[in-house]
């Protein structure tokens, strides 16, 4: 496991862990090449199927370029051969957390965000597959609006789905068509109701 002193690949000094997955660590990092503080993500496992995920969700996220998504920008390997890659750092409160402090005018404009957002991965024919609070994380930009950035295209899928027998996600926030197996476009949740 990687310790808050490493550096890794002689680039990103490791700073304290900013976030915890099912089987990943998110670390602050500074990286030294772009001069530039960046979020890691660490793999915790070598495990064929979840490294597979996990290099899916690198090369989606290093392609997709929308001021909403978060960018990916490097990919490599600790030390101890776990994977890791470095996106922007997004420096904000979840919407769990964001919701205490909601006012009516940004609530409208942070849903015309996401909806903006999910319509441009939808128009690439891709699928978030795990759309909760956890991965809105909102921001305040240089005017001090709220600004909202997706994270973890780690269940994203591409294409039409026709078969929901294996999907993963998080209890209370599947989307209905996956609950009852039926293939549809025109259903979407939105978390806000949390
Ligand atoms: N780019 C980022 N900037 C700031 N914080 C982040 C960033 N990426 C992730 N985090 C934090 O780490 C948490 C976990 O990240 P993420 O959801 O990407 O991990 P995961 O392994 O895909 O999680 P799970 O599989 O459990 O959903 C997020 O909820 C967020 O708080
Ligand atoms: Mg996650």
């Amino acid at each position: 496991m990687s310790t808050d002193t490493e550096t890794i690949k002689g680039r990103y000094n490791l700073s304290h862990i900013i976030g915890r997955g099912r089987i990943t660590t998110i670390h602050r990092a500074q990286d030294s090449f772009l001069d530039k503080p960046v979020a890691l993500k660490i793999l915790q496992t070598r495990e064929q199927t979840e490294l597979k995920t996990f290099k899916y969700e690198f090369k989606l996220l290093s392609q997709l370029f929308h001021p909403y998504l978060v960018q990916a920008f490097d990919f490599g390997y600790t030390k101890e051969r776990f994977p890791f890659f470095t996106c922007e750092l997004v420096e904000g409160k979840d919407l769990k957390s964001y919701t205490q402090e909601f006012r009516q005018n940004d609530f409208i404009s942070l849903l015309k965000q996401l909806i903006e957002t999910l319509d441009f991965l939808h128009l690439k024919g891709i699928t978030h597959g795990d759309l909760k609070p956890s991965h809105i994380i909102i921001q305040q930009d240089a005017n001090s609006q709220p600004t909202l950035k997706l994270i973890d295209l780690g269940l994203a899928t591409l294409g039409k789905q026709q078969d929901f027998s294996n999907w993963r996600g998080t209890q209370g926030y599947i989307a209905p068509q996956i609950i009852y197996l039926k293939p549809s476009h025109n259903w979407m949740i939105i978390p806000f109701h949390i």
